[in-house]
């Protein structure tokens, strides 16, 4: 009984509150507004916050050409293990569809890519292999970018610098300032550029300013990373959204691409992308691919089996590829029916301010240039959520709800000057 008693109070003495310094992490810039959105109980709430895309009525949206790829697979085929690049197929269309069937780096077959969990596990895969590899070269992110690049690149503890991207007078491209900040970064920096559509801004570079850029990245001899999330968004053409891309790869630079499906066949939660680097050759790229691989296999093992046969199976049946560049189409058109409805909208209500910006921006974003204040007063009034930086999600917006939007931005911004 007594060697009983000592060795429970021995048992209570030692028990270790191993968490104590654990303290509540910031909430996600935008998961967080999905998460006050949902809480919210007015029947007139509006969701502008994440990035997915939804139809006139409101409704989240499986694209038909996957649902066609589902019934054409014939349900689950497998549930073995992916190789730990994943599958090979998967990896050659995503190439081919950014980098374009004819170009010498698919040809010539010097370009590494594997699978990935989406446009973040591809850019984190690339943030761990630039500190593996090149650990005294910064990574440079536009101001401002999707906020998570700043938490990979973080995480992965490569050296963060910024250069100007978004100009707050104009709301467009700052190029001068772009120009002078790649000029004025240490040779053989790493830059990262969205492919298109930029997030948040909806601000792209023209094809003769991406020429420029990449000239002078000859120059200096940066290396580009593209984050390709919204291939086909921007105009509803894959093949001209890859635009930039191809300026860079014709030029001769060695670049590299994380790929994402998420936005582009709505497959959010499947979690289907890729990684991919341009090497010099085949040999280079084999290398390269193993070293992928080897950072992958400890984090992941394998990415999942079945998004992957469902994006291969969509870009290699030539009807299901028709039919899903068709439905690209109408959810571009559907967001920029959105974006002049509302502009009109806003312009209806009186507003004296210049709202363009709506409509000269493109891809599934606008950046309002609503101050936080304005979208506090969004929210609290009138039960409209969006990122602090005045980020709108155009696909968020139905025809039954612009005027109410509109209506709501009028009132927060008329008596500003
Ligand atoms: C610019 C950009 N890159 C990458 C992603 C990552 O998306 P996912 O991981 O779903 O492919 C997003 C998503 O919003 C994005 O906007």
């Amino acid at each position: 009984m007594a060697a009983f008693m000592v060795r429970k109070r021995w048992f209570s003495g030692s028990s270790i509150d191993w968490w104590d310094g654990v303290k509540p992490a910031a909430k996600d810039p935008i998961f967080a507004i999905t998460e006050a959105f949902l809480a919210d109980d007015c029947p007139s709430k509006i969701n502008l916050g994440v990035g997915t895309y939804r139809d006139e009525k409101g409704r989240p949206v499986i694209l038909e050409c996957v649902r066609r790829a589902e019934a054409k697979i014939g349900g689950v085929q497998t549930m073995e293990y992916l190789p730990i690049g994943g599958d090979p197929k998967l990896v050659q269309e995503t190439i081919k569809l950014a980098y374009g069937e004819n170009s010498d780096a698919v040809k010539e077959n010097r370009v590494a890519g594997i699978q990935a969990l989406s446009g973040t596990g591809s850019c984190r895969l690339f943030a761990e292999f630039q500190r593996r590899f090149r650990p005294e070269s910064p990574m440079y992110l536009p101001i401002p970018t999707w906020s998570n690049h700043h938490n990979i690149w973080r995480d992965a503890h490569v050296t963060q610098r910024t250069f100007h991207y978004y100009h707050h007078q104009s709301k467009g491209l700052d190029f001068g300032k772009l120009m002078e900040d790649v000029k004025n970064a240490p040779d053989s920096s790493f830059f990262l550029f969205h492919a298109c559509a930029h997030n948040p801004t909806g601000v792209d570079p023209s094809e003769e300013q991406w020429k420029e850029i990449s000239h002078l990245f000859k120059v200096k001899k940066h290396f580009p990373f593209f984050d390709v999330a919204y291939q086909g968004f921007a105009s509803g053409d894959p093949e001209k959204d890859a635009r930039a891309i191809r300026i860079f790869l014709e030029d001769g630079h060695k670049i590299a691409c994380a790929h994402s499906f998420s936005k582009i066949m709505g497959l959010y939660g499947l979690r289907v992308g890729c990684l991919s680097i341009v090497c010099k050759d085949a040999e280079q790229s084999a290398a390269v691919k193993s070293q992928l691989q080897q950072i992958a296999r400890p984090i992941y093992s394998n990415p999942p089996v079945h998004g992957a046969l469902l994006v291969y199976t969509i870009l290699t049946d030539p009807d299901l590829r028709s039919l899903w560049l068709a439905e690209l189409k109408v959810m571009v058109s559907r967001i920029n029916v959105m974006r002049n409805l509302l502009r009109k909208s806003i312009e209806n209500f009186g507003s004296l301010h210049n709202w363009e910006h709506i409509t000269n921006q493109i891809g599934m974003f606008c950046y309002t240039g609503l101050s936080p204040e304005q979208v506090d007063r969004l929210v609290n009034e009138f039960h409209i959520y969006m990122t602090r930086s005045g980020r709108i999600s155009m696909a968020g917006i139905t025809p039954a709800s612009v005027d109410y939007l509109a209506k709501a931005i009028h009132e927060v911004t008329k008596h500003d000057r």
